[in-house]
């Protein structure tokens, strides 16, 4: 086989559950107003999953539509990845709970930790895939239950996350450019800025350790904030150049969904405003979900469409960031 194909997404497709926490049901939970929410995070309401749904029964929902939505079915699948950071369980992989529930049975499957940038790291990695002749079709999904691991007494962060997944499916064979070349960093020593530290190998589930609340997801905002700007905004900067691509031709924008006061600084150090897309409003942050969700929005409001050069850019805990152009060729 050819040794770089070219891969394009073919179908996308998104869930998020029934239940709607709104700022204002926000303020019975915690003290907070809607009026702080909205002006510090651009957020308005957040999805919450079901009691019987994990991530992938999330995951698969998002799945099955981005399937039928590329025309593909679920044995034509070669490889799922599964970005996520609430995964049922640490194992088997979500991504093996998603096969199961979706009867991808000729798959191998995996998940793929990058907290917030997973969706963009599991899309670059099935691409490269699927470019080298491994396989020829891949399962790209984000799902997050983030209902679970945030600390429902902590206004700083439980204010700020939402519920839902997103899916792509990948192939060779790409009109116009596809997937282009992803640029991706992590930095390790900024880890406990924005971490989970209890329930893993380095601080096991005790009385003590969920006393404490280690098991819930702690951050300093306004660190984790200033990072995401120059992060997200640099890396863009970098993917264009790296793909020799203005960004005078970029027609979408699609950043990670952690707050519109951080989209709009990346937007106005790019200069980009009104090519921006932002779903943040309905969903608040779904970590890795968010990207895909995104996409798969942009592309049926008809924000996207064929021919269109779109600049995917994340960031997330680790840290964690990168960004990525493609060729929308459907
Ligand atoms: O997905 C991964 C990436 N995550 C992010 O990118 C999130 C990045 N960070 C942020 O989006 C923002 O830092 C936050 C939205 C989390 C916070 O906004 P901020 O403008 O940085 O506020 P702050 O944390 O500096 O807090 C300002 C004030 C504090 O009160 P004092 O100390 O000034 O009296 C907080 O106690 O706002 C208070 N506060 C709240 N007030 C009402 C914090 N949370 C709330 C709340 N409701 N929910």
């Amino acid at each position: 086989m050819d040794a770089k194909r070219k891969v394009s997404i073919i179908g996308t497709g998104s869930y998020v559950p029934e239940k709607v926490l709104t700022n204002q049901d926000l303020e019975h939970i915690v003290e907070t107003s809607d009026e702080w929410i909205y002006s510090r995070t651009g957020m308005r309401e957040r999805h919450i999953a079901a009691d019987d749904q994990a991530a992938s029964d999330l995951g698969a929902e998002a799945a099955k539509k981005a399937l039928e939505d590329a025309g593909v079915t679920a044995d034509q699948i070669d490889l799922i990845i599964v970005a996520t950071l609430s995964p049922d369980m640490f194992f088997p992989s979500t991504a093996c709970f998603v096969q199961e529930k979706i009867g991808a049975k000729n798959a191998f499957c995996f998940d793929l930790g990058a907290a917030c940038s997973g969706f963009l790291y599991a899309l670059d990695n099935a691409k490269n895939q699927i470019a080298a002749g491994a396989i020829n079709t891949a399962l790209v999904i984000g799902s997050e239950k983030m209902s679970t691991f945030v600390d429902w007494e902590d206004r700083g962060t439980c204010i700020l996350f939402g519920d839902g997944a997103g899916a792509a499916v990948l192939q060779a064979g790409a009109e116009g450019r596809g997937l282009m070349n992803a640029v991706m960093g992590s930095d390790g020593s900024l880890a406990d800025l924005l971490w989970t530290p209890g329930g893993g190998s380095r601080n096991p589930i005790s009385h003590e350790m969920i006393d404490e609340k280690q098991h819930y997801l702690k951050m300093q905002g306004r660190e984790v904030f200033k990072h995401a700007v120059k992060r997200m905004g640099d890396t863009v900067v970098q993917a264009l150049e790296k793909n020799e691509i203005s960004v005078d031709d970029v027609n979408c924008f699609i950043p990670h969904q952690a707050n519109v006061r951080i989209i709009d600084a990346i937007s106005r150090r790019l200069g980009v405003a009104d090519r921006m897309y932002s779903n943040v409003e309905k969903y608040a942050n779904t970590s890795s979900a968010a990207l895909a969700i995104a996409l798969d929005e942009a592309v049926k409001d008809g924000t996207i469409s064929k021919g269109d050069l779109v600049v995917l850019t994340v960031f997330g805990g680790g840290f964690t960031w990168g960004a990525n152009v493609l060729e929308w060729g459907k």
